[in-house]
């Protein structure tokens, strides 16, 4: 048994922010209550002294990339989920758009058999269109029977709104969710850099924010139509915001998620950051990273993401124009959040754990990130005011592609605890 003793609980499912301990039972939340220790024999018992500490339900992110099969030379299945413990992530959602992609039950089969082994849960999305071609639907039901707990193309938007339709018809039926990657291709210059005073100074022809707001709107709009649940990914521009916002009211079963670097970061990344800023869709102005923020707050956007996207050195020292989108997240994304949400007081810390545990978790009916009693023991420890700077060897992901490397953060994670088991830990006693 584990004892996390005299930390400050934050559940946002449950709605403590209290000062408690947690008793931990095999893989089970025995019991979350005041003083434990005395009720339990203390022979068989670890104890974690939390004090100072907050703990938390492990962290949920419904958006990684662990490039696997295919791409393992960026990252594989092992790397990925231990940077995601060390991020103090327990459940994450594996992207499709591996090499070859998840298009079929034969090759989700095989990645799931992988998955058994590793220190959290790994769970996946398969693809939408054969070989994320946009032209032909897979056999959702194959799919979901694989253990496919979503469906995305997400990397290549969708372009045929007719096929979409019929897509999210048939993945109502199944109550599958669908994640969508919005850009439209036709009226994209050259991708990664928003289309603004950046890319002019670089002389590219960069990504427009109407790429995106033409997209959500229409599918906004399908969703509405049709009654399925979908997700809005990685969503970058204020009136992406204002649209989804607006589906929303009107009764559109839409979430939408935005990633640590959205809502940290502006377009003049680039600038000093190169192509480790570089990113899909980009970066975009005060103006939207403030939209986003706001849009946080109020609720219109539902979950923090990472989309954590590694590549190799090789493939990010190329041009700004030839180098790949994408940046690692999940080891820096809880200190991001609190360094550029909670401690300006945009957000409390519940708020933010909200869009990092149950928020995740109900998009795809998970009974995950909450610390409920009988429930799996997923847990995150972690100091909210302890300062860190990014350092590149520090990273256990395959790739260091992130635009934070050096910059102090604020929020450091002690322990993950996935299943009743410490997958991670920071403290010397390990
Ligand atoms: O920048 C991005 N990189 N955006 C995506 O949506 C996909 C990702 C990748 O797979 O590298
Ligand atoms: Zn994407």
């Amino acid at each position: 048994m584990i004892l996390i003793k005299n930390g400050r609980v934050v559940d946002p499912l449950n709605k403590i922010d209290k000062k408690l301990d947690i008793m931990i039972d095999n893989d089970i939340i025995k019991e979350v209550g005041n003083n434990l220790e005395a009720k339990y024999d203390k022979e068989d018992l670890r104890v974690i002294n939390a004090d100072g500490f907050v703990v938390a339900p492990g962290l949920v992110d419904v958006h990684v990339h662990f490039r696997d099969p295919g791409l393992t030379y960026k990252e594989d299945i092992h790397t990925g989920a231990n940077s995601a413990a060390k991020g103090g992530f327990t459940t994450v959602v594996c992207m499709a758009n591996t090499k070859p992609s998840i298009d079929n039950a034969e090759i989700l089969n095989d990645l799931v058999k992988r998955e058994q082994s590793l220190l959290i849960n790994v769970l996946n999305t398969a693809n939408v269109t054969k070989g994320m071609q946009g032209k032909e639907l897979t056999d959702f039901k194959a799919l979901k029977e694989a253990k496919a707990i979503g469906l995305t193309d997400d990397g290549i938007p969708i372009k045929d709104e007719k096929l979409l339709l019929e897509a999210f018809r048939k993945a109502k039926e199944l109550d599958l969710p669908i994640s969508l990657h919005e850009e439209d291709p036709a009226l994209i210059g050259s991708n990664g850099v928003n289309q603004g005073e950046v890319s002019k100074k670089i002389g590219v022809p960069g990504a427009p924010a109407i790429a995106e707001d033409v997209l959500v709107a229409r599918d906004c709009m399908l969703a509405l139509e049709v009654g399925n649940r979908i997700d809005i990914q990685h969503i970058s521009s204020k009136r992406s915001v204002e649209i989804v916002a607006l589906a929303k009211k009107m009764g559109a079963n839409v979430f939408a998620e935005v990633t640590p670097q959205h809502i940290a970061l502006t377009e003049e990344a680039v600038l000093y950051k190169g192509t480790f800023a570089k990113v899909n869709p980009p970066l975009r102005t005060k103006e939207d990273k403030d939209a986003l923020i706001k849009a946080l707050k109020k609720g219109t956007i539902d979950m923090i993401a990472t989309d954590h996207a590694p590549h190799s050195k090789d493939e990010k020292m190329k041009s700004i124009m030839d180098a790949p989108s994408g940046m690692i997240g999940l080891e820096t994304a809880l200190a991001v959040c609190i360094t550029n949400l909670v401690k300006p007081g945009h957000l409390s810390l519940m708020q933010l754990l909200e869009k990092m545990t149950i928020n995740p978790a109900s998009f795809y009916n998970l009974e995950v990130g909450q610390l409920t009693e009988g429930h799996k023991a997923d847990i995150v420890i972690f100091d909210e005011s302890q300062s860190w700077v990014v350092d590149k060897k520090e990273f256990v992901s395959k790739a260091i592609n992130s635009p934070f490397i050096g910059e102090k953060l604020y929020g450091r994670v002690k322990y993950t605890i996935c299943n009743g088991k410490i997958v991670y830990s920071d403290m010397q006693e390990l």
